[in-house]
């Protein structure tokens, strides 16, 4: 096995190994990318303070999210396709993330369907919904993740339309992929996915053929997305969807404050403040921007959880340091499965949890809870100075 130091080594690794559509899939933003980079380049920008001969013995990154014990506070946020990176992608991913002690999030989206996951798992994982027009689609999705013992609930509400990402146009992307002169070419050269691919029946969206009314392959499924997202979404119907699920309650996307108070009144027991990665708004504030704001707006009133942009344990420390209870890796830990599958995913929670550990121990913390500002050096004007 090579040494794997950090994310993007398994990154170069994935590159090599995973077909181009796929990489590309997951490795772009929305247009021009710019709030897709700044996810990641306002990271850099916060400074942590290093503190020195104070006791680091007996440290613990222990700690819960909406009340659930967690080994650290990162969970795997829902990455849809996430079974065309590898083959069963879903169930590796979700079975190193319960071996590691932290949530898995199962994409509405997914290869692997809630049933299928439940049944290779041991623990309870999360369940990501989409804001569909299909209340009957809507309710029956909910039910099931309840039969499958899933433990969260996590609305994505910024998505009713779809950011466009110019790679996947001119790739053609679809699941299973289209066989074109050029895809087949390049699938060719990968050849321990293929492998894997030719050894699963898992290539269709799980959650959604032979569930959702008239989808039966891949053709109708094509028809089916590009009317099934509500653009009329409101927030009233997202109250409606409150009521069809009597778990706890994630809503995902918060990238303003107004919209996070909307959020607590909707009675959901964690937000998260996220930009879906720079795949929606392109041009949008990166999540760690966003944050101050919404701690201000909301943050003793309901926990704030944050993604977007997070490659690293010094990145999760920085999100914490600001107040956000817990934080989600999604193209970090696709590149652990699409390089290594299973043990991909936990070499990235590996990296991440040692980078998190030492980082705070070099802050002088032992604790993660008891992480706040005084480690963090946020440079003036970070959360902008915006005319009104
Ligand atoms: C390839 C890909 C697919 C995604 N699919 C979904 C999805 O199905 N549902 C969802 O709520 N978010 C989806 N997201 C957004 C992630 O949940 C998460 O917000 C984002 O990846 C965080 O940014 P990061 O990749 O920089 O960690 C997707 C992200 C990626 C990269």
């Amino acid at each position: 096995m090579p040494v794997i130091t950090n994310i993007n080594d398994l990154k170069r690794i994935y590159e090599r190994r995973t077909p181009r559509m796929f990489y590309d899939y997951c490795e772009s933003g929305s247009w021009t990318e710019q709030t897709f980079r700044e996810n990641t380049s306002d990271f850099d920008k916060l400074y942590l303070r290093q503190r020195v001969a104070i006791d680091m013995a007996g440290r613990s990154t222990a700690t819960q999210m909406i009340g659930q014990d967690v080994s650290m506070p990162v969970a795997l946020a829902p990455v849809g396709l996430t079974g065309m990176q590898n083959a069963d992608g879903e169930i590796k991913a979700a079975r190193a993330a319960e071996k590691f002690g932290v949530p898995f999030t199962l994409s509405t989206m997914s290869i692997c369907s809630i049933e299928d996951v439940a049944e290779n798992t041991e623990k309870p994982f999360w369940m990501q919904v989409y804001t569909l027009k299909d209340d009957d689609f809507m309710q029956r999705l909910f039910d099931r993740a309840k039969a499958a013992n899933c433990s969260a609930a996590v609305i994505t509400v910024d998505l009713q339309l779809l950011g466009q990402r110019h790679k996947d146009l001119k790739n053609g992307l679809s699941a299973p992929p289209k066989l074109t002169v050029k895809s087949v070419a390049n699938m060719m050269t990968k050849v321990q996915w293929g492998l894997g691919m030719l050894g699963t029946k898992r290539r269709f969206f799980g959650n959604i053929v032979g569930h959702a009314k008239g989808v039966e392959d891949a053709s109708s499924l094509t028809t089916w997305t590009s009317e099934a997202f509500d653009q009329s979404l409101d927030w009233d119907r997202i109250r409606a969807f409150r009521k069809m699920w009597d778990g706890p309650l994630i809503i995902k996307g918060i990238i303003d404050a107004r919209d996070a108070i909307e959020a607590l009144n909707v009675g959901a027991d964690a937000i998260i403040v996220s930009n879906h990665g720079g795949r929606q708004l392109d041009g949008a504030l990166s999540s760690i921007r966003a944050l101050p704001a919404i701690m201000d707006a909301v943050g003793d009133k309901i926990e704030v959880h944050l993604d977007s942009g997070i490659r690293s344990g010094q990145d999760v420390l920085k999100a914490m340091a600001m107040g956000a209870k817990g934080t989600y890796i999604g193209r970090a830990f696709v590149y652990g499965l699409g390089a290594m599958g299973e043990a991909g995913v936990t070499k990235a929670l590996e990296v991440i949890h040692k980078e998190l550990d030492v980082s705070m121990a070099l802050c002088g913390k032992t604790d993660i809870k008891d992480v706040n500002r005084d480690i963090l050096m946020i440079p003036k004007g970070f959360e902008g100075d915006w005319q009104t």
